[in-house]
């Protein structure tokens, strides 16, 4: 059994998976972290592969840009190959004062300017919130490797060209970092009743002007990583 985006067979995905944006992340993932590797999906390049950490079977898998696209592979992921927990593992644009250029943020909860709730027809605003047991795993994970860390709410956007500025208004309610893809990797999750979680580095403060450079965000997508494998094999 296959789906329109993915060609794997069930059985072939962990039921931990960890998600970049980046395809090639995956697969970067998988060749430095992981071991007896298989590939399970080449569709539109959007790698996905299983192997082992420290014995632990785990699959990494792109999510590609933006909600929708998280959407469509995590809902596959949920619902069709019967995966039970997602981390996502991406970066992200400082909106706090106190978030720095390459910490690391582990969002609680997403607020967004997407209309991905309304599919729910529910009667009022819904919040967008990671599961507790992957959130307190991957804080243990921080803590115990002694990353600067922040814990709160991120602001999943749909647009990364944003012509209206909204950021300042985000940071008045205490948003730690914009990203674009938890919000509905958590709506999927509730809906199926499975876990999720989305742990960042910071790639950019947009209201500061400051961005890291290729080097530093290689270097922190190896810390960030490390948290989410070890937080991934205490599920
Ligand atoms: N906006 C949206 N997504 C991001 C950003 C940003 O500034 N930086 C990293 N991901």
């Amino acid at each position: 059994m296959s789906t329109p985006h993915n060609s794997a067979n069930k059985g072939d995905i962990a039921k931990t998976v960890l998600m970049p944006g980046d395809p090639l992340r995956a697969r970067f993932i998988a060749e430095n972290y992981l071991e007896d590797v298989v590939c399970y999906n080449e569709i539109r390049n959007m790698y996905g592969y299983t192997g082992k950490y420290k014995g632990v079977p785990i699959s990494v898998q792109g999510s590609g840009m933006g909600m929708s696209s998280i959407g469509i592979y995590s809902w596959e992921l949920f619902n069709v190959y019967d995966v039970d927990n997602i981390i996502r593992v991406g970066t992200a644009g400082a909106i706090a004062d106190y978030v720095e250029l390459r910490d690391v943020v582990i969002g609680m909860s997403a607020s967004t300017d997407s209309a991905y709730a309304k599919q729910y027809r529910l009667p009022g605003t819904y919040a967008p919130t990671a599961s507790w047991k992957l959130l307190s795993a991957a804080v243990k994970a921080a803590e115990a490797k002694g990353s600067r860390f922040h814990v709160g709410n991120l602001f999943s956007s749909e647009l990364f060209y944003d012509d209206a500025d909204s950021l300042a208004d985000w940071k008045k309610m205490n948003v730690l970092a914009i990203e674009m893809e938890a919000a509905s990797l958590y709506m999927n999750a509730a809906r199926a009743g499975k876990n999720a979680l989305t742990i960042v580095t910071v790639s950019d403060c947009p209201l500061r002007g400051l961005a890291t450079t290729a080097e530093e965000r290689q270097t922190t997508f190896r810390d960030m990583m490390e948290i989410a494998l070890e937080a991934a094999i205490t599920l």
